[in-house]
């Protein structure tokens, strides 16, 4: 008896009444949460919501084309992207300690995210109405885990992207916090928001720079975007998506072996597959994958992308492994 139709009216009702007239603002990551809640906003408000999209340089290959072009298009938000590629990479040159890049990462993000906020305050402000609420993708079990409570102070640190300021004095929107991710799902499908979009697999906040073991650079994060692509596409060709949860794809960029190729010798880096099952990411295990599909995937990764010689399979489950390696 559940009714995707009728929980989107309520929450328009409810946005509506939350946020009258005043302007409100959004941090869309590419992710599922934050897309559906995004859309049901402005689907309450229309232009009195705008979009931030940080592009950070550690998305994967087409994510910021497909927030800029497929998201905007089938919303009609009204959409902000910040370059931050450069504040990043600058910020993690010389840094290998995965806690210390996420700490960074989260710390960057905020940095462009209020830059970003302060414009548009500033601009609204000529206008006399300053922003006040922030949209948040919350969903009923997050809600759950962080003890139910309410307020700015609540908004949880590993799922967002980068984590957004808890001092940033905004009153929370958060259409979907009854809810849970297939439903959510079933609203973003309904909202019209593109199948690559609502069916998204999780993807980390902090992104490829925690899929590169050894120190974040722009030329390691373009190896990696192009063999996640491939492992990516190869999985989609073989229609696994949905018997997997996830398949991080990881370089070693600390680490080279020595292969053969063509006529010659190489001493190239490893990539490693990461395909896992889980319910819930509490606990996974490694996916059986068909042996000829990751054969394909090896194949091109090791003919296409520079500087790799070998792919390896990740066999481990978690516990006692995590899902990331990092
Ligand atoms: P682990 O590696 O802890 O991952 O087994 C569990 C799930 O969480 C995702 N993950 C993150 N998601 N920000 C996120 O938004 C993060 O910092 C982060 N770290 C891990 C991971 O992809 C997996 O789905």
């Amino acid at each position: 008896d559940w009714n995707s139709g009728n929980v989107i009216a309520e929450q328009v009702e409810r946005i509506r009444a939350q946020i009258g007239h005043a302007r409100v603002i959004s941090a869309l990551s590419g992710g599922v949460d934050s897309a559906v809640s995004t859309a049901l906003v402005h689907k309450a408000v229309g232009d009195q919501l705008t979009a931030i999209f940080v592009d950070h340089g550690l998305l994967r290959k087409g994510e910021r084309e497909q927030v800029e072009n497929d998201y905007v298009a089938s919303t009609g938000v009204r959409l902000i992207t910040i370059d931050a590629r450069e504040q990043f990479l600058n910020a993690l040159a010389g840094v290998s300690d995965p806690e210390q890049k996420r700490k960074i990462i989260g710390r960057e993000f905020i940095r462009s995210f209020e830059a970003a906020e302060r414009d548009l305050v500033a601009e609204a402000k000529a206008d006399g109405e300053p922003i006040r609420f922030l949209v948040q993708g919350t969903l009923y079990p997050d809600v759950v885990e962080s003890g139910g409570g309410t307020g700015a102070a609540n908004i949880k640190s590993h799922h967002n992207v980068g984590g957004l300021p808890e001092d940033l004095q905004f009153e929370l929107v958060e259409p979907l916090r009854t809810l849970f991710k297939d439903e959510v799902r079933q609203i973003g499908r309904d909202l019209g928001l593109p199948e690559a979009i609502v069916g998204r697999q999780p993807f980390p906040g902090p992104g490829l720079g925690i899929r590169i073991v050894g120190e974040v650079t722009a030329d390691r994060l373009e190896i990696l975007r192009d063999a996640d692509a491939i492992a990516r596409a190869e999985l989609s060709a073989a229609g696994l998506d949905n018997e997997i949860w996830q398949c991080p794809v990881v370089l070693l960029a600390d680490v080279r072996s020595v292969g053969v190729q063509g006529d010659g010798r190489t001493y190239g880096h490893p990539i490693v597959l990461r395909p896992v099952s889980s319910e819930d990411a509490m606990t996974a295990d490694w996916t059986r994958l068909p042996y000829d599909v990751l054969s394909k995937i090896s194949n091109r990764i090791t003919n296409e992308v520079r500087d790799i010689n070998r792919v390896v399979l990740d066999v481990t489950s978690k516990p006692p492994g995590t899902i990331e390696w990092e």
